[in-house]
């Protein structure tokens, strides 16, 4: 079987920025692809390039086998995008944007209409639909642009980033329809820098950092790659911080706030012995927990930042 999309060797830059250096991946149907890092990695990029949006400078991007340079429309009809910047009509109504894009996308009529019904039920749109679109709020929008992404039932869908500053309730919408797309056979590539959605939603995950990947494999293997302990020390003064990770030095992954380091744990210094150093040296330690390494930490130790709050700008 031949992957629904597949990416090869995909550079792109702009002026002296190199968006993308040298990204290969493939995603069969039935699979999420969690495509992680940090602002600036280069995931919209992807995702443009991917979706005909954009060129790459280098490499090869295919969608159902058409490739995205030489046969943009038949690429871009295979693939469903719910951006970071939406693809609505603004003055239109839900319900015709989600006809319009069915036209778009060439479905029959009669089989439009029963699909978008289908789609105003699931996501929960019905008492919005009937509503111009520049009326909505941020979750309301964000359902109908998934919704219309997938109106015509493409073999590929990308989501880039699809439940930022979205409000729980909705996050979960989104969260059960990516598992339900992926169910049905779809291929998707999930674009997100929260950690608990890929770990749930993501067969296969790919950390990028400045366009590069630092880091493959499904959530388990990248958290077990790290086996050790997280450890975060809280300081009473925060002044102590910068002693404390001298005393501690190569095992600071970095700072955390104002007053609090993460420190990496192993043999040879286990979160016991790293306090009792501190301890040892008179800094004064308010909180500390240690847990088991989640995709948090594998996050920060391949791309060295931490991943953003919910909701961070
Ligand atoms: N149209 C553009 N012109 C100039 N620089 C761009 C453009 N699009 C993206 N970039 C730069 O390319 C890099 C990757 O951006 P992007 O793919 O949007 O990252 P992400 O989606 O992971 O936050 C960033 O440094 C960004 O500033
Ligand atoms: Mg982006």
């Amino acid at each position: 079987m031949t992957a629904v999309i597949e990416a090869e060797d995909l550079c792109k830059s702009f002026g002296e920025v190199d968006a993308l250096d040298g990204l290969s991946f493939t995603v069969d149907g039935g699979q999420v692809f969690g495509l992680l890092g940090p602002n600036g990695a280069g995931k919209t990029t992807t995702v443009r390039i991917l979706s005909t949006l954009d060129k790459p400078d280098a490499g090869f991007g295919r969608i159902a086998g058409f490739d995205v340079v030489d046969k943009p429309h038949q690429a871009r009809a295979s693939a469903g995008l719910a951006g970071q910047s939406t693809t609505l009509d603004l003055k239109l109504k839900g319900r015709e944007n989600l006809k319009l894009f069915a036209w778009l996308y060439g479905v029959p009529r009669q089989a439009a209409a029963e699909r978008s019904e289908e789609l105003i039920d699931r996501f929960d749109m019905g008492h919005y639909i009937d509503r111009p679109v520049e009326t909505y709020s941020g979750g309301e929008q964000r359902r109908l642009d998934l919704a219309v992404s997938i109106v015509a039932e493409p073999p590929a869908v990308f989501l880039d980033e699809p439940t930022s500053g979205l409000d729980p309730a909705s996050r979960l919408t989104v969260w059960r329809e990516i598992e339900h797309l992926a169910a049905a056979g779809t291929a998707v590539l999930l674009t997100t820098q929260n950690m608990d959605e890929a770990d749930r939603l993501a067969n296969e995950i790919m950390v990028i950092d400045r366009g590069r990947q630092v880091g493959r494999g499904s959530p388990r293997q990248l958290k077990d790659a790290l086996k050790r302990d997280a450890l975060v020390v809280t300081f009473s003064n925060s002044g102590d911080r910068a002693d404390a990770s001298a005393l501690l030095d190569g095992h600071v992954v970095s700072a955390v706030g104002d007053d609090s380091l993460h420190v990496r744990t192993e043999r040879r210094l286990d979160s016991f012995d790293a306090l009792a150093v501190l301890a040892a040296s008179g800094i004064e330690v308010s909180d500390f927990d240690v847990h088991k390494p989640t995709l948090d930490d594998a996050y920060l130790a391949l791309t060295g930042h931490v991943a953003p709050d919910e909701g961070a700008p």
